[in-house]
């Protein structure tokens, strides 16, 4: 028997309906990673015959090889890796397909590659010098795919600067650099996830996505919207929710501005009651919805509420005489000069808010303060948001 705690590297194979591709998935891992000392999870969704394929070949492998099965109704890709992640034997673990469009060879490549120390992901990449990924099913998709990647760059340029192929669905992962509780697995892309969340240390290796041994692929319209409610998600998450309680507060802002003119309350009176009510309200909104996972490492709450009304107050200072200029020389309505000044402001506040008022009490001194400044400002922008 061997023993478990010998397990140097885990395999998370996750599977729906790949029964016909068990045994040759494991015959070629087996052959591959002769010498590491291996373990083969499979996460498995299937409805057809594939657990007791599984069963059949874990009776004869060379390697353990587990396999958990979910009840009806669990399904997804996301989900079944990081089910896998969290039951594997090893920190170190390789997630590959099960129906052998990833070859298996390359998996002592991208352990050795994880070896040298400097990574906590190896991507296996389709699009790096040297890969191919003739193994997608048509042109559309081929399209398709390279498009996605692009604009999936386009959209993380820090996290994903060193990463070709976030779409993968081959890669190695030490599990202790992720933070699995932030994961929120749907889809497809589950790298994306993983590196969309926090900033990791990249490598990549190319290779040849094959054809499907046997079996259909899964992919649909289906994933193909789950990736874009994803990529939504990761990148406008908390900036978004931020957007939202401005507009509101903005909104606020306005009608009092509004109503208080109405009444014959001169402009600059107006806009500064206005103010000082949707920074109180912004402010308790902000702490409830936007930052409130940030708020126990930050300094106390009536600090954080001092930095706020503080940065708050001073930059209406600035803005009620900026938007006094704008009325007195452009001839603009007191209401379009506040509308201006306010979406100006959004940014400054939130670049604020993110990096002063909700800063954790010590920052690490490994980066430099420019870099840190940005990839805080990255982090702040896409972390989850809730409502
Ligand atoms: N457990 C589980 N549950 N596994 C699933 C599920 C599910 O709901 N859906 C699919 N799988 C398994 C399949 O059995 C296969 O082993 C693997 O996930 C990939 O599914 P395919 O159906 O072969 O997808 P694909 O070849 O179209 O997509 C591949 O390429 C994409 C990049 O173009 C995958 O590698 C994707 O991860 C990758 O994003
Ligand atoms: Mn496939």
């Amino acid at each position: 028997m061997r023993r478990w705690d010998a397990v140097h590297l885990s395999i998370i194979v996750p599977t729906y309906n790949e029964a016909p591709n068990v045994a040759e998935l494991v015959r070629r891992v087996t052959a591959a990673i002769e010498g590491i000392e291996a373990e083969i999870v499979f996460v498995d969704d299937s409805t057809d015959d594939t657990p007791d394929e599984i069963r059949a070949v874990a009776a004869s492998a060379s390697l353990p090889v587990r396999l958990v099965h979910r009840s009806s109704g669990t399904r997804g890709l996301g989900t079944a890796v990081v089910e896998g992640l969290a039951l594997a034997e090893s920190d170190v673990c390789v997630v590959i397909d099960g129906d052998l469009q990833h070859p298996p060879e390359l998996i002592p490549v991208l352990y050795r590659r994880f070896l040298d120390g400097d990574a906590d992901v190896v991507v296996a990449s389709r699009y790096a010098g040297g890969g191919t990924a003739t193994g997608l099913a048509d042109r559309t998709r081929i399209m398709v795919s390279r498009a996605a990647t692009a604009l999936t760059r386009a959209m993380f340029p820090i996290r994903l600067r060193d990463v070709s192929d976030p779409m993968t669905g081959f890669f190695l992962v030490d599990r202790r650099a992720v933070d699995a509780a932030h994961l929120r697995p749907r889809g497809f892309k589950i790298l994306l996830e993983i590196l969309a969340r926090k900033n990791l240390r990249v490598a990549e290796v190319p290779f040849d996505f094959a054809d499907r041994h046997a079996g259909e692929s899964k992919a649909s319209m289906r994933q193909g919207l789950h990736f874009v409610a994803q990529l939504t998600a990761l990148r406008f998450g908390k900036m978004s929710l931020f957007a939202v309680i401005g507009a509101l507060g903005a909104v606020v802002n306005l009608a009092i501005v509004w109503a208080l003119t109405q009444l014959g309350v001169d402009y600059i009176v107006a806009a500064i009651v206005a103010a000082e009510t949707t920074i109180i309200g912004n402010f308790l909104l902000m702490e409830r919805f936007v930052f409130h996972d940030m708020r126990a490492a930050a300094s106390g709450g009536w600090m954080r509420f001092a930095k706020s009304f503080g940065f708050n107050n001073a930059e209406a200072l600035i803005r009620i005489p900026i938007m006094a200029l704008l009325v007195e020389t452009w001839h603009i309505s007191a209401v379009l000069a506040t509308g201006l000044t306010l979406v100006v402001a959004f940014v400054v506040r939130f670049v604020f808010h993110s990096l002063v008022v909700y800063a954790p009490r010590k920052a690490g001194a490994d980066t430099t303060r420019a870099r840190r400044f940005v990839e805080e400002l990255d982090a702040q922008a896409m972390s989850p948001g809730e409502l």
